[in-house]
This record gives structure tokens, C-alpha cells and sequence, in this order.
């Protein structure tokens, strides 16, 4: 198995981890057009991860179509579906955002961050369980 992009991947992965609390803590200082771009860096380099390693790599599992009820494939799936919702709501959450080109109406969209923070946690902490089913660790 070809540990490389995996590694690569996981990397980018903790990146963006660093990027979203940075943006946190951004939103709490009430800096809220740096925590706006910030997040908006964050779901580019998501699309990225997703185009170049996670969307391939999930065409190219083997056991997803021959076992779909296998623990492993259960687990990519979850991963794959919540780190989609999240991926489009983030996608979504931005482009509105600068649609508008100012924060003031990103307030209404508290429960959808709120939400999208949740499942973004619940994706990745799946696919770091999927990283060490995949390479072993
Ligand atoms: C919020 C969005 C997402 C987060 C935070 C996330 C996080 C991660 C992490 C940390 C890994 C482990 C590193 C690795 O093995 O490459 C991983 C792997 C993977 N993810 Fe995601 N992911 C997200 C979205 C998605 C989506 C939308 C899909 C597919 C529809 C997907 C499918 C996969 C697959 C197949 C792997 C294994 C890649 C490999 O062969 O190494 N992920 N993801």
C-alpha cells in the first residue's frame, strides 16, 4: 500500500484542524471578517483534500462494494457522508457570505456553523480511525 498520500492527506487534515480553531478564536475576539476568511481557506483546502486523495481513494475501495456491511465500509461511509454534508454546508456558509461581502448576515446562520462544526468534528475524527485502519497503526 502506497502510505504517501495517505500521509499527506492526514497532514493537510490536521492543517486545516489548526486553521479551524484558529478561526475560533478569531470569532470569539469578534474579528469576524478574518474568521470569515480564514474558515473560507479552510473549505478550499477541504475541496482540495476531497478532489485529489478522499474522492478517488473512496472509487478505489474494493470492500465498500463487496461488503458494504463490513465494519470498515460502514466507517467510510459515515466518514464519506458527514465530511459531504459538511464539505457542501461549509461550501454554502461562505459563498453566502461573500455574496453579501459582509458579516452581518452570516448571524443568522449560527445553528448552520454550529451544525457544520459538528459534523466536520464527527468526519474527522472518523477519518483519522479510517487512517489507522487503512495503514495499520
Ligand atoms: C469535513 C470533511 C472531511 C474531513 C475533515 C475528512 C478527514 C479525513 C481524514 C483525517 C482522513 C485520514 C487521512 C487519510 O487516510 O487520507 C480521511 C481519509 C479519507 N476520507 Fe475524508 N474527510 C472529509 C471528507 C470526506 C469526504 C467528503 C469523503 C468522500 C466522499 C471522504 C473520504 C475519505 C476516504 C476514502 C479516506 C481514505 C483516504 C486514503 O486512502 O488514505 N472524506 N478523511
Amino acid at each position: 500500500m502506497n502510505y504517501l498520500p495517505g500521509q499527506i492527506n492526514l497532514g493537510l487534515q490536521i492543517v486545516i484542524l489548526g486553521i479551524v480553531l484558529t478561526a475560533w478564536g478569531l470569532k470569539k475576539a469578534r474579528k469576524l471578517i478574518l474568521h470569515g476568511a480564514l474558515m473560507s481557506v479552510g473549505v478550499a483546502l477541504n475541496w482540495i483534500s476531497f478532489i485529489i486523495v478522499m474522492g478517488p481513494s473512496l472509487l478505489s475501495l474494493e470492500i465498500v462494494r463487496t461488503q458494504p456491511l463490513h465494519e470498515y465500509s460502514l466507517i467510510a461511509m459515515v466518514h464519506a457522508a458527514t465530511g459531504s454534508i459538511a464539505l457542501i454546508m461549509g461550501t454554502v456558509i461562505v459563498a453566502l457570505w461573500h455574496l453579501q461581502s459582509s458579516p452581518k448576515g452570516c448571524v443568522r446562520r449560527k445553528m448552520a456553523m454550529c451544525a457544520t462544526i459538528i459534523l466536520w468534528t464527527i468526519a474527522l475524527v472518523l477519518g483519522i480511525w479510517f487512517y489507522t485502519i487503512l495503514y495499520g497503526y
